[in-house]
């Protein structure tokens, strides 16, 4: 297979933008990935790996090749004390959970519904309902372009942390991801600390804890479907515990979450919706009237009109609280990756 020209990127993000790159094309093994890196047609051309789209913004057209990982399979192989999952990085996440779960594999429950790869999974570390993937992960295989070799990565040298990873920046050009291994205890544990998983009670099972996450998030997230998006716009801010208590003085209902080092996590949500920002449209885009933390496209909507909507939740929150929020979405201009500030200035 050769890569396609002017390939449309509309399928393949979340956001629902419309955009093309000068070259795209889905691969399905690692073979057919060594014999496009080697191509001296689209070996030096600007590269972005793709999975689902679910965590990016196309700011423009991309001038270079696109390549969505569509390796598919799944490995299992059990000792006395877990299931080991070698899982090809083109798998969907949620049908990897919801499968798992019907082989008797619990663990990966909290994280149903996240849209997207197995492949992306790492990149941002995805997480949610009091657990995050590093939680599981056991080494990641890559195709390391610098190299010209397959890598298999330890989850421990990954520098995995909250919505990050070395994938994100450091390993961004060099190491594409083709399988992540997880290590699955035989001896689960329920993970029920978070908000609304608490009243599930102690007697719980991990299809109770999936069933109950697979409800909340259809209640809170919009679909992707019917309202473009990317899931949270922003990552949740952490401050330190000085700062979290002078604003607590001020808000006492703002939640705060204490973190291991000191520092407290707050909730980029509740900080846009307090600044009364939840629900504003501008132009074609708007924050969500359910969940302040997600931007939408409202139909039709173009790349600036959310940027400049980005730009001016994360103005407001500055002013009123002193805290400048992160994106977690990430931004892809005509080449590659580029701020929200400097999607900002090319929209002007
Ligand atoms: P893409 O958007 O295609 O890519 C994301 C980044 O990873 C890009 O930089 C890309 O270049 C890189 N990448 C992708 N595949 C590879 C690969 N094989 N090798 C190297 N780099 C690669 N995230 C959470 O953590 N928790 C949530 O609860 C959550 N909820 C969401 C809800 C909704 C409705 C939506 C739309 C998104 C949500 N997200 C959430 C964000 C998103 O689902 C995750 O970031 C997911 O991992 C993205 O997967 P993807 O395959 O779509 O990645
Ligand atoms: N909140 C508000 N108003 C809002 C939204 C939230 O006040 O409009 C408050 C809630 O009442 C709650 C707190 O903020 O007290 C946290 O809200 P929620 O539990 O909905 O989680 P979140 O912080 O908005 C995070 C993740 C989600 C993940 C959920 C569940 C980040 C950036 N986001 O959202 O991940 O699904 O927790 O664990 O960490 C994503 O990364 O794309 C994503 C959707």
């Amino acid at each position: 297979m050769t890569p396609s020209a002017h390939f449309d990127l509309t399928p393949w993000n979340t956001f629902g933008m419309k955009a093309y790159a000068d070259w795209g094309l889905a691969f399905d093994s690692l073979a057919e990935l060594q014999q496009i890196l080697l191509d001296d047609r689209w070996r030096n051309l600007p590269r972005l790996v793709l999975g689902g789209g679910s965590n990016i913004l196309f700011t423009s057209d991309f001038s270079g090749l696109v390549l969505v990982n569509a390796m598919k399979g799944i490995d299992v192989t059990e000792c006395d004390d877990a299931w080991s999952l070698h899982v090809a990085a083109g798998e969907n996440w949620h049908q990897l959970v919801q499968w798992s779960l019907s082989q008797g594999m619990a663990g990966l429950e909290n994280m149903a519904l996240i849209p997207g790869s197995v492949g992306a999974a790492p990149v941002q570390n995805i997480g949610a309902y009091g657990v995050e993937v590093c939680r599981y992960c056991s080494y990641v295989d890559v195709w390391d372009l610098d190299l010209q070799q397959q890598l298999r990565i330890p989850a421990q040298e990954c520098g995995f942390g909250y919505r990050e990873s070395r994938f994100k920046q450091e390993w961004q050009h060099s190491r594409i991801i083709t399988a992540v291994g997880f290590k699955l205890p035989k001896q689960w544990q329920a993970v029920t600390g978070y908000g609304p998983l608490r009243e599930l009670g102690s007697q719980v099972t991990a299809q109770q804890i999936f069933n109950t996450v697979c409800q909340l998030r259809l209640e809170k997230l919009p679909q992707p479907e019917q309202l473009g998006n990317a899931g949270s716009f922003f990552k949740n801010p952490t401050v330190d515990a000085g700062k979290a208590a002078a604003l607590q003085a001020e808000y006492p209902v703002m939640p705060a979450y204490p973190q291991a080092d000191g520092s407290v996590k707050l909730a980029a949500g509740w900080l846009i919706e307090r600044a009364g920002l939840k629900g504003l449209e501008m132009g074609r885009a708007a924050v969500h009237a359910q969940q302040a933390l997600v931007l939408v496209n409202l139909g039709g909507a173009a790349a600036f009109e959310i940027v400049k909507l980005a730009k001016h939740v994360q103005q407001r929150v500055h002013e009123q609280f002193g805290i400048k929020l992160t994106p977690e979405v990430r931004f892809m201009g005509t080449t590659g990756e580029v701020t929200l500030d400097e999607a900002c200035s090319c929209a002007d």
